[in-house]
C-alpha cells in the first residue's frame, strides 16, 4: 500500500475516532483511560530504551532470513542492525502501550509472533512479573541479537524464544502453554498467514483472552485480515488504534462492539473544551 494511501486510511480513522470522553461501555472506558491516556514512566521503560539505543547506534551488518512479508523500507538480507532497529521494531510509544495493556489485564501465558530485538517482548514479559512469554524469530542472527538483550536487561522477567519459522515454532510454543492468555502477531503480515495464526491461538484461548494484531492498516491484505477477524462471531470486542487492533472474547459482551479510539490529546475538542 502507498505512503499516500496509508494516510488516506488514517484520516478516514481518525475522523471516526473516539476518544475515552465519548466511551460508555464501563470495559472500553476503563482499557482507553489505563491504556492510552495513561502517561506515568513504568520502572522498566528507561532500561529497555537504553538497549534500543544501542541498536539504533549500532551500524554491523547482519545476514537476516526473510520469512514474512518483508520491510516496507528494507528488502535486502544483509541488514544494519540500526536499520532493523529503526523501522522494524514497535516504537516507545507503541511498546509501552503493550506495557500498560499487559499492566491492566495481567495475562500470565503470552506469546508472540515476531522478536526482532526483542525490545517489545521486554516490555510485554516486564509489564507482569507472573507473566510467562514466548517470543518466536526466525532469522538466526536476529533471535541471537533478541537473546543479547533478555542477558542485558537487569529485571526479572521470564522470556522463552523459539527460533524457526512461525509454521513450525507456533505449535510448539502452544503446546507449552497451559492456556493462551494473550498473544502478540506481529510477523509475517500477509492476510492468510495472519488469519491462520488467529485460528491456530484460538485453539488454546479462552474467553478472557486478548490478542493484539501489529500493523492491521498496513497493506490491503492486512485490512482485509483484519476486517475479517473483527466479523467474526467469537470476536466480541474489537478495538481499532489504527497501528494495531486488540480483541476480546468475553461472552458478557453479549453485543458484539467494535471501537476505533484515538488518545484524547489527538482530539482536544473531545475534552469539552471547545463545547462539543
Ligand atoms: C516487525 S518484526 C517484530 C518486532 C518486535 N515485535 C518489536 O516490536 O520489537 C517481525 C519479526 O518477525 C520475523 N518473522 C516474520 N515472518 C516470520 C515467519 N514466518 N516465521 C518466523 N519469523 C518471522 C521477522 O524476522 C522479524 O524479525
Amino acid at each position: 500500500m502507498s505512503h499516500l494511501k496509508i494516510v488516506r486510511r488514517f484520516l478516514s480513522f481518525y475522523w471516526k475516532a473516539d476518544t475515552v470522553y465519548d466511551i460508555h461501555s464501563p470495559f472500553v472506558f476503563e482499557f482507553a483511560n489505563a491504556v492510552l491516556e495513561d502517561q506515568r514512566n513504568f520502572y522498566a521503560f528507561e532500561e529497555i530504551e537504553f538497549i534500543r539505543k544501542q541498536y539504533l547506534k549500532d551500524t554491523r551488518t547482519i545476514q537476516v532470513e526473510d520469512y514474512g512479508a518483508g520491510s516496507l523500507v528494507d528488502k535486502r538480507n544483509e541488514r544494519k542492525i540500526s536499520s532493523i532497529a529503526k523501522n522494524a521494531l514497535s516504537s516507545p510509544y507503541r511498546a509501552k502501550l503493550l506495557f500498560r495493556l499487559i499492566n491492566l489485564y495481567k495475562p500470565e501465558n503470552l506469546i508472540e509472533l515476531g522478536t526482532s530485538l526483542g525490545i517489545s517482548a521486554l516490555y510485554q514479559a516486564s509489564a507482569n512479573y507472573n507473566a510467562q512469554l514466548i517470543t518466536l524469530e526466525g532469522s538466526t542472527a536476529i533471535a541471537n541479537l533478541a537473546r543479547q538483550s533478555f542477558q542485558q536487561y537487569n529485571n526479572p522477567v521470564q522470556i522463552k524464544l523459539l527460533q524457526g519459522q512461525f509454521k513450525d515454532t507456533l505449535p510448539k510454543a502452544l503446546k507449552e502453554v497451559p492456556k493462551l492468555d494473550y498473544a502478540f502477531i506481529d510477523g509475517n503480515h500477509r492476510k492468510q498467514p495472519t488469519l491462520d495464526y488467529f485460528e491456530t491461538c484460538y485453539q488454546y484461548a479462552h474467553e478472557d483472552s486478548i490478542f493484539v494484531f501489529d500493523d492491521i492498516h498496513w497493506s490491503e491484505e492486512m485490512e482485509e485480515a483484519w476486517d475479517e477477524i473483527c466479523k467474526d462471531e467469537r470476536v466480541r470486542l474489537s478495538i481499532d488504534l489504527f497501528y494495531c487492533g486488540i480483541i476480546f472474547f468475553k461472552k458478557e459482551f453479549r453485543v458484539k462492539e467494535h471501537y476505533n479510539i484515538v488518545a484524547a490529546k489527538w482530539k482536544p475538542w473531545s475534552m469539552g473544551f471547545f463545547g462539543k
